[in-house]
């Protein structure tokens, strides 16, 4: 199956590794309910035991993204926050030291700064672009470097391979939260990455209705680890979640082929407003780093993020008189959706931890759905008519 590409891996590998469904002929993936396995004898356990340890349903799950990551295995949490705390936990101990890109999403920074500072990890966040920087920051105990590319909400792309080769060269792992591009766009653990992790709350269930979260990687004794990790701590995806997950994945592709092409629409409309002073979307030929996105991704996403003339004000207004865009936080479900991260996403950073981020009061952050772009492109125009 190893060998299919991504629109076939997505819509057949779940059902066709699911065990139970070869027994009972299934084309879709069941749901397995049933917490407990019976034994035929207490030397005989069957493949499953027990749910937090492992469960078909999720099973189906954690092969098919690892297949779509190009990885040897994954692993499905509860949440996005589940997976990142499970790769500290497993691969990090007190005293250890961690450089993450400035701009990384609040909530993980928030898990560094609020919950493993007081278990003695620390974490300096600096612009992993800058190769000398980089270089500076690195200490006899620095275990990992944590990127996001795109990042969240200033969409700056961080080069996983050169990253991962100066990584490699002092003995640290690179982890890459792949969420923003998904596996279809973007493979980290091809650049070199040690280990992907994801918040499937957002284009792997793609409707906006199942929190989930996972790892996929190769080195079997990390695997291990995490492994440990997650049966011990117990963040696991439930089976109605994990197939709800699996149906979601089986339009990964056509959905992100689509959140691309408004995404690219939208980002081309909104840069050449009078009332927009500056657009991020990696798909622009204006991106800084446009050339790093074509060398490393296949495709530039579905995220946009636009500074507005006039501030808060202009923003409060813009909100208030859209219809189609829907003002909330999240990403990556069919309809698309607006917000404010200064105020919203990121309110959990100070006023000086956003302004050193570059996140201002005019920044909007839109999550570009698949609606039809003219409808979107209309509703955009008579909301900005009004600020
Ligand atoms: C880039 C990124 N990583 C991780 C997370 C956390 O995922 P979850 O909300 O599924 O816990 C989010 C959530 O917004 C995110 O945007």
């Amino acid at each position: 199956m190893r060998n299919y590409r991504k629109e076939t891996l997505a819509v057949r590998f779940g059902d066709t590794v699911n065990q139970a469904s070869l027994y009972s002929q299934d084309v879709v993936t069941p749901i397995h309910l049933s917490t407990t396995n019976f034994w035929r004898q207490i030397d005989k356990p069957g493949p499953f035991e027990y749910t937090r340890s492992s469960n078909p349903t999720r099973q189906a799950l954690e092969q098919q993204l690892a297949a779509l990551e190009h990885a040897c295995f994954g692993l499905a949490f509860s949440s996005g926050m589940a997976a990142e705390t499970a790769v500290i936990l497993g691969t990090l101990k007190s005293g250890d030291h961690i450089i993450g890109y400035d701009d990384l999403y609040g909530g993980t920074k928030r898990l560094f700064n609020s919950v493993f500072n007081n278990f003695g990890i620390a974490v300096d966040y600096i612009d992993v672009t800058n190769a000398e920087l980089l270089q500076r920051h690195v200490k006899p105990n620095t275990r990992m470097i944590w990127l996001e590319t795109p990042t969240n909400p200033l969409m700056k792309l961080a080069d996983i391979e050169a990253i991962a080769k100066f990584a490699k060269s002092h003995n640290i792992l690179v982890v890459v939260d792949n969420t923003f591009l998904t596996p279809y766009f973007q493979n980290p653990l091809d650049l070199g990455a040690d280990i992907v992790v994801h918040s499937g709350t957002k284009y792997f269930g793609g409707h906006s209705d199942v929190l989930n979260g996972a790892i996929m990687l190769n080195d079997e004794t990390l695997y291990q680890s995490l492994y440990n990790v997650q049966n011990s701590t117990g963040g696991v995806l439930s089976p109605f979640d994990s197939y709800l997950v699996l149906r979601g994945l089986k339009t990964l592709p056509i959905r992100m082929n689509a959140h691309e092409q408004n995404a690219l629409h939208l980002a081309q409309y909104l840069e050449q407003h009078p009332a927009v002073t500056r657009v991020y979307y990696p798909g622009l030929k204006s991106h800084s780093q446009f050339e790093l996105a074509q060398k490393q991704a296949r495709g530039a996403g579905g995220m946009i993020s636009f500074e507005l003339k006039g501030g808060v004000e202009s923003c409060k207004k813009l909100f208030d008189n859209l219809e189609l865009f829907i003002l909330a936080e999240s990403l990556g479900g069919v309809e698309s959706l607006i917000e404010h991260p200064a105020a919203m996403t990121h309110a959990s950073l100070s006023k000086e931890e956003q302004r050193l981020a570059g996140i201002t009061d005019s920044l909007i952050r839109v999550s570009v759905g698949i609606e039809h772009i003219d409808d979107l492109i209309e509703d955009m125009e008579q909301a900005l008519a009004k600020i």
